[in-house]
């Protein structure tokens, strides 16, 4: 190391840094959170190293033992990162020379930087991906019973948020579940193509030393080794594909949260959030607001705008390494961030939403959400169906008139608008025997809602 530049790469450099130039590129402020990843990779290169020869037993030995005293320092908070050493990996190499003496300075041999960080962001990111998949799980599992709880309960089924037909709570409910199952399946088949070891890529050209890729990539759990070293080192698609898994996941949770804002309101009433999952006014004493839920709403156009940061971060790179990549990790793990407590926060609203049985169902007869029923059932009877819609549109007209709703009607009102209206008839004006009549695969019969639910549990497995 020469006396004009203080770096590790300082050699071939007569003058400092420029100050500004510091601080511009250092990163150390926010990929630190790389630490365990980056001592956990460096412990498995080390290894590795003495395994084909490279360094002798005891300078790994040394190395481990450095390194996971590093560890535990930082874990304490006692570790004291610098700027001037850029990142997170040479604030800790530079650690380790220092506690260690010379065999530090072998920890580096036949690997690069490159190679180096984007190991430790695949660790990182699958990590983050098990926890997601964890608490997509949770939340499922959370679903699965509350909608078999609520298989027979009435509520309003809306199309353009205007009351359609009846349905039944358990139904919406395993909606969610499916939205999230595929969420929940897409992470899942991320994590094979992130799962993939770039260790041994080096710069970018591979190395002269005679590593084991195999083994390195065995220690730290990958699936196999990547398979060309320029792809190893520069491709940031698995952070896309995170991304783009996340901001899908938080478009899905944003319709939930969105979904519990307009049934919490005043002019629904349809459910109630508790009290732990919502906040009160300054001025208004008697609001209960659904800020979480917005929040859950909004924070979904952080994670849209990360998948978008770095898609164009990654647009038109050349191979191999470029330095743009520094910039993939502050969008990355904001996204880790907020889908994790998005799912978290999420999951204790479900767990605490009641739903307002007496409203839902009345909410259901007010929008007349049977009409579609009463004119099906005219078709039963050899009615047209286009004559049996006109039929109806007369008795809608008739109950807006009386201000009533559809099941209030008695026999005799119905005969007066179509002599082939009978008994069968108030059966199925009455939502419990709509339900019960959409009794297929996927639709909102109390005992379909059952059967999925049990097929939902199977698929969780
Ligand atoms: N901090 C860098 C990053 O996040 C590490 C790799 C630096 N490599 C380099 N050739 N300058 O990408």
């Amino acid at each position: 190391m020469n006396s004009r530049s203080k770096k590790l790469w300082g050699g071939r450099f007569t003058q400092a840094t420029n100050t500004m130039v510091e601080k511009f590129s250092a990163s150390v402020a926010f990929d630190q959170r790389l630490y365990r990843q980056d001592i956990v990779g460096s412990i498995a290169h080390a290894r590795m190293l003495n395994k084909v020869g490279v360094i002798s037993e005891s300078e790994f030995n040394n190395i481990r033992d450095g390194l996971n005293r590093i560890l535990l320092q930082i874990e304490a908070g006692e570790f004291e990162w610098s700027e001037e050493l850029e990142d997170v990996h040479m604030n800790i190499e530079k650690r380790l020379t220092d506690d260690i003496g010379e065999a530090g300075k072998k920890l580096h041999t036949g690997r690069s930087r490159n190679d180096q960080v984007a190991t430790d962001l695949r660790l990182y990111t699958r990590d983050a991906v098990d926890r997601i998949i964890d608490e997509i799980k949770g939340i499922q599992l959370t679903l699965l019973d509350f909608a078999d709880a609520e298989a027979e309960t009435i509520m309003p089924g809306y199309t353009h948020l205007q009351i359609a037909q009846p349905i039944v709570f358990g139904h919406h409910l395993m909606a969610w579940f499916e939205m999230l199952d595929r969420d929940r399946q897409r992470f899942t088949d991320a994590r094979k193509r992130l799962n993939q070891s770039p260790l041994g890529a080096a710069a970018l050209a591979g190395t002269s030393f005679p590593i084991d890729r195999e083994m390195t990539a065995d220690e730290l759990g990958f699936d196999a080794v990547m398979r060309n070293s320029l792809d190893a080192v520069s491709d940031r698609d698995f952070a896309i594909e995170f991304a783009a898994h996340s901001a899908i996941t938080m478009v899905h949770l944003s319709r939930i949260g969105e979904e519990m804002v307009v049934w919490a309101s005043e002019a629904y009433k349809l459910i109630s959030l508790s009290d732990q999952f919502t906040t009160g006014s300054s001025i208004m004493p008697q609001k209960k607001n659904p800020d979480i839920a917005e929040l859950v709403r909004g924070k979904s156009a952080r994670t849209v705008g990360n998948l978008q940061t770095l898609l164009v971060l990654m647009k038109s790179q050349p191979l191999a390494y470029n330095r743009d990549n520094q910039e993939d990790k502050e969008a990355l793990f904001d996204s880790i961030d907020t889908v994790i407590a998005s799912l978290e926060i999420m999951h204790g609203m479900i767990q605490n939403l009641e739903p307002d049985r007496e409203r839902m169902r009345a909410a259901a007869l007010e929008g007349y959400s049977t009409a579609t029923d009463l004119a099906d059932y005219l078709v039963t009877r050899d009615v047209p169906f286009r004559d049996a819609h006109a039929v109806v549109g007369n008795i809608i007209r008739h109950c807006i008139d009386k201000e009533c709703t559809l099941d209030a009607l008695s026999l005799d009102d119905m005969r007066h608008f179509h002599p082939m209206l009978d008994e069968g008839a108030l059966r199925v004006i009455k939502p419990e025997g709509s339900v019960a009549s959409r009794d297929h695969t996927g639709a909102t019969a109390p005992r379909q809602v059952k059967l999925a639910v049990q097929e939902g549990r199977k698929r969780l497995g």
